[in-house]
C-alpha cells in the first residue's frame, strides 16, 4: 500500500515535471527498481576491445549479479554467472585476465573458457559412473548482444533484442562508433569508485543538464578550461527518442567562439570520417559538433567533449568516456568510467586524449568531483524526514517547440537548456515500473 501511494505520487508528479524528491533514495522503490528496471533492461557491459584474445576476460555485473565476460577459444563471446553450480563459489577471483579454465577454489571443480564443465575431483568415487557434467556448466546470461563493439547483457529472456531496444539512439551513438572505419578501443580498463548517491541523478545529469555547468563547472570557466561563455552548453540540440527513455545533447560552438570543428580531433580522422559514416547528415552534423553527450535507458552514458588538456597545450584534444551508473543500493552507486579512442588515431593523440580525460573525468577529474560531491548532497536530502516530500523542478523548457530543421531522428529541441529528455526518461521510467 505504501508503494502504490508512492507510484501514484510520482505518476501525478511526472505528469506535472514536478517530481517527488524521495525517488532518489528510497529502500522499497529501489527493491521496484531491480525487479522492473534492472531485472528486464539492456545493461552496457563492455566494450569488446577490452577481451580481444582468446581467454580474455572482465568480471561485470548486472545488479548484483557477477558475469564472467570472457572470449573463448572459439572467439565467442559469453556472460557466464560467476557461480560454481556445485554449491555457490566464485570460480573466478580477478577483475580481469585471460585463462583457459577457472578453477573453483572450494572443491576444486573445472570448467572451460566457454562455460562447461570438465573437471571433477575423484569424480567416478564422488558421483559415480553415471554423473554427467554436461547438465553443470556455469550458467550463461539470459541475453547477450552487441551494438558496434559495445556489448550488453539483459536478465530478460523475453526481453525485445539490443537494436529494437537502442532503436533510433543509434544515429547518435554511431557518431562516436563510426567516427572511423576501425572503431574505438579502450584505453586500459575502467576506473570504479562508490558514490553515494542514485543511479538517476548521475544519470539525469549526463542526458539532459547542461544548466548545470554554469555553477558546478564555475571554476573551470574562471581558471579558462572551460570556454569563455558561461552558458556553453546551452548552443545545442536536446534530443530524446520517445518511447525509449534515451536522449542525446549535440553541443556546437557558442557564437564568436573560435574552436575547432569535429571536436578537435585530428584532421586526418575528419578525413577518415568523411566516407566511414553511414549517412552524410551524420558527418556534417559530426563536423558542427563540440560536445556529444548520449544516455541510454537505464544506466550507460557517453560524454565526448571538446577539451584543452592544459593551460599551456596549444589546440584542443578531445576525450570520450563511456561510464555506467551501477546501482549497488537504495541511494549508493558505483561508477565505472572508462576512456576510450579510436584504433587508427596517431599514437601521439591517444596519449594526450587519455590527459585530457584523466584531468576532467575519473576520480582524479576536475568535472567529476564537482558532479559527485553535489550528487551525493541531493540523495542525502532525497531521504530526509522533511525533505523527502519536496518536489524537484523539471519544468525547464516546457514551452519550447520542436526543431523541424534538426537532421537526425527523435524530437529535437534547438535549446539546450531544458528538460525535455529527463520528462522523457522519467515517462519510461515509469511506464516500466508500473508494467
Ligand atoms: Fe565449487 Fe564445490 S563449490 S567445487
Ligand atoms: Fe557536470
Amino acid at each position: 500500500p505504501r508503494l502504490s501511494r508512492m507510484l501514484e505520487e510520482l505518476q501525478e508528479g511526472i505528469e506535472d515535471g514536478l517530481v517527488p524528491a524521495w525517488i532518489f533514495n528510497d529502500p522499497e522503490l529501489f527493491e521496484l527498481e531491480k525487479e522492473r528496471i534492472f531485472s528486464r533492461s539492456w545493461v552496457y557491459l563492455a566494450h569488446e576491445s577490452e577481451i580481444p584474445k582468446p581467454g580474455d576476460y572482465v568480471l561485470r555485473y548486472v545488479l548484483n549479479n557477477p558475469y564472467i565476460l570472457v572470449r573463448g577459444e572459439d572467439g565467442v563471446v559469453r556472460a557466464l554467472l560467476d557461480m560454481c553450480r556445485h554449491r555457490g563459489m566464485r570460480v573466478c577471483r580477478a577483475e580481469l585476465g585471460n585463462a583457459s579454465h577457472f578453477r573453483c577454489p572450494f572443491h576444486g571443480w573445472t570448467y572451460r573458457n566457454d562455460g562447461r564443465l570438465i573437471g571433477v575431483p575423484a569424480e567416478r568415487e564422488a558421483f559415480g559412473q553415471d554423473f554427467n557434467k554436461e547438465e553443470w556448466g556455469l550458467v550463461p546470461i539470459p541475453r547477450l548482444e552487441a551494438f558496434d563493439g559495445m556489448i550488453f547483457g539483459n536478465l530478460d529472456p523475453e526481453a525485445p533484442s539490443l537494436e529494437e531496444w537502442l532503436g533510433d539512439i543509434r544515429w547518435y551513438l554511431e557518431l562516436v562508433t563510426k567516427r572511423s572505419p576501425q572503431g574505438l578501443e579502450v584505453l586500459g580498463p575502467p576506473q570504479r569508485w562508490v558514490v553515494h548517491t542514485d543511479w538517476k541523478l548521475a544519470l539525469e545529469t549526463f542526458l539532459s543538464d547542461s544548466y548545470h555547468t554554469l555553477m558546478t563547472h564555475r571554476s573551470l570557466i574562471e581558471l579558462g578550461i572551460a570556454p569563455k561563455d558561461a552558458k556553453y552548453a546551452m548552443y545545442g540540440e536536446q534530443i530524446h527518442i520517445p518511447g525509449k527513455g534515451h536522449g542525446s545533447m549535440v553541443v556546437g560552438a557558442p557564437p564568436g567562439a573560435k574552436l575547432p570543428p569535429f571536436w578537435g580531433y585530428p584532421e586526418e580522422m575528419l578525413e577518415r570520417a568523411r566516407t566511414s559514416y553511414p549517412t552524410r547528415e551524420q558527418f556534417e552534423t559530426a563536423r558542427e559538433t563540440r560536445i556529444l553527450l548520449v544516455t541510454l535507458f537505464p544506466n550507460f552514458s557517453f560524454h565526448n567533449p571538446i577539451r584543452k588538456p592544459d593551460h599551456k597545450y596549444q589546440g584542443a584534444v578531445p576525450m570520450l568516456t563511456f561510464r555506467v551508473w551501477h546501482p549497488l543500493g537504495p541511494g549508493r552507486i558505483e561508477i565505472f568510467s572508462w576512456a576510450l579512442v579510436e584504433k587508427d588515431a596517431p599514437e601521439w593523440f591517444k596519449e594526450k586524449t587519455r590527459h585530457s580525460y584523466l584531468r576532467f573525468f575519473g576520480s582524479s577529474g576536475t568535472f567529476e568531483q564537482d558532479d559527485t560531491e553535489i550528487w551525493s548532497h541531493v540523495a542525502h536530502n532525497a531521504a530526509t524526514t522533511q525533505g523527502r516530500h519536496l518536489r524537484f523542478n523539471y519544468r525547464m523548457g516546457l514551452k519550447l517547440e520542436p526543431d523541424p530543421n534538426w537532421p537526425g531522428p527523435g524530437v529535437a529541441y534547438g535549446l539546450n537548456f531544458t528538460d525535455a529528455n529527463m520528462r522523457n526518461f522519467h515517462r519510461r521510467y515509469l511506464e516500466m515500473l508500473l508494467s
